[in-house]
């Protein structure tokens, strides 16, 4: 699937990029956020991931 021709694998690995140095960031409290929120994108990141390896099996 392609938005405004870039493909929505592409987009979403570079969603799930983001939220891995966030993950990682907060978990190790370099950045200072509210812990609930490493808890939250943490899951978020889960379906991204999945959503991410889904389509690019699915685009082979
Ligand atoms: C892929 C997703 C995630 C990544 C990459 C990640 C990464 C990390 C990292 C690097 C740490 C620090 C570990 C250390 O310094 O020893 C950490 C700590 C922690 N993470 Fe995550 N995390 C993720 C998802 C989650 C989720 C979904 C939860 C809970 C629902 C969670 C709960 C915690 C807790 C409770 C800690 C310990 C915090 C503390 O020491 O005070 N993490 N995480």
């Amino acid at each position: 699937m392609v938005i405004a021709g870039v493909s929505l694998v592409l987009i979403l690995g570079i969603i799930n990029l983001v939220l891995i140095l966030f993950q990682v960031s907060s978990g190790k409290k370099w950045l200072k956020v509210n812990f609930a929120w490493h808890r939250r994108l943490g899951l978020v990141l889960l379906f991204t991931a999945i959503a991410h390896a889904l389509l690019a099996i699915l685009s082979l």
